[in-house]
């Protein structure tokens, strides 16, 4: 049974978390040993394979450190979230990991969370809003939106002053926290090259309320595609996508192969990517995606779970930046993985990461 806890945070004030130890059984629950207690670890979506790695690599690696596990998926529906992790307080884990579906709709959940004195880790994507979350675990999502836009800058030699080209724009779902991020990053090295006229956006579309992408839908994408080509690609054709996710950059592929383009007279746009998805990396090794950033998932997956366990036992989580991730009512300390650009001359990578088997990218 674990006992109450202080918990001093790199960087932060003391926080007071009372754990209360209670393993009760489940349909998503697993583990051998209660000694750790259990975690609740709540997921969006079964629909994107990274998040199944990442729920995986979580209940793992807290296994592993004798926890007990319960997993839960959202389906992308917030609402679902919420009434899920409500349940995961009644059944008293003695700490939560969310990867929130809508960054902003966890306030009352989470008022909860902290009423039963439960850490709660925000995973992934930033939670808003409320003083109620204890840390971020997360890759450098700046970094993410400058990696996609210095591709296309290179890919399309703009340095060397090379242009016009066209552009089209899109952002992942506007209620990830992320979004923002990856945006901003790509814009600050994007914005200079659409001041000078090298980058043109035939559309227009270049705020970040007009090219978001709800849930991260390839479909929604896929649409939003199509139709600008009908619109705005008559006589022009685009030379580049900057796309936010794998998802969102297979919606936009099809759409331009519908289109036409993939031919050696109209040949594909420069298209970025996230995730490495292993239908993104066949797509990139095919010569049709140009490029996405690989984040190793599993890495997260076992900082959170090393994190966990560190509050659990009364150490001080390492933080990478106890400042910069502000949350509208904290600044939440954060710790912050590196991702890595991939395209077909690197994708080897993948492979010797033990991200994927070579088998696999046949
Ligand atoms: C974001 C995440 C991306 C991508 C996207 C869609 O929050 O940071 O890596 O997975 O969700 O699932």
């Amino acid at each position: 049974m674990l006992k109450r806890r202080t918990v001093l945070a790199a960087g932060a004030a003391p926080l007071a978390l009372t754990l209360s130890a209670c393993s009760q059984g489940s349909e998503s629950s697993s583990g051998d040993s209660s000694e750790g207690g259990s975690v609740g670890i709540a997921m969006p979506t079964r629909s994107s394979e990274r998040w199944l790695t990442d729920g995986k690599g979580v209940a793992e690696g807290l296994r592993a450190r004798g926890y007990k596990t319960k997993l839960v998926y959202g389906d992308d529906d917030p609402e679902v979230q919420v009434s899920q992790i409500e349940k995961l307080i009644r059944q008293g884990v003695d700490a939560l990991i969310i990867a929130a579906i809508d960054n902003k709709s966890l306030n009352d959940v989470l008022q909860q969370a902290a009423d039963a004195d439960i850490p709660v880790i925000s995973y992934d994507r930033l939670i808003l809003g409320t003083k109620n979350v204890d840390y971020y675990v997360s890759f450098d999502n700046e970094m993410v939106g400058l990696i996609q836009a210095h591709y296309i800058i290179d890919k399309l030699g703009l340095e060397d002053d090379k242009g016009p080209f066209n552009i089209e724009l899109f952002a992942g779902s506007p209620d990830d926290n992320n979004t923002k991020y990856f945006f901003d990053g790509s814009m600050s090295l994007l914005q200079p090259f659409l001041d000078s006229k090298q980058l043109v956006v035939p559309s227009g579309e270049t705020q970040l309320k007009q090219i978001t992408t709800p849930r991260w839908d390839g479909p929604t994408a896929q649409k939003r595609m199509s139709g600008l080509l009908t619109k705005w690609y008559r006589s022009e054709r685009v030379d580049a996508v900057l796309s936010p996710y794998d998802g969102i950059s297979r919606g936009v592929l099809s759409a331009l192969k519908s289109g036409g383009y993939g031919s050696d007279l109209k040949p594909l746009p420069v298209i970025t990517g996230q995730d490495a998805e292993l239908a993104s990396v066949k797509s990139i090794i095919a010569g049709q995606q140009s490029q996405t950033v690989y984040k190793d998932v599993r890495k997260l997956a076992e900082a959170a779970a090393t994190m966990v366990d560190d509050i659990l036992n009364d150490r001080s989580p390492w933080i990478d930046d106890s400042t910069g991730y502000k949350n509208g009512v904290k600044a939440v300390p954060a710790v912050l993985l590196q991702p890595v650009s991939v395209d077909k001359t690197n994708y080897d990578t993948l492979v010797t990461d033990g991200y994927f088997t070579a088998g696999e990218l046949k």
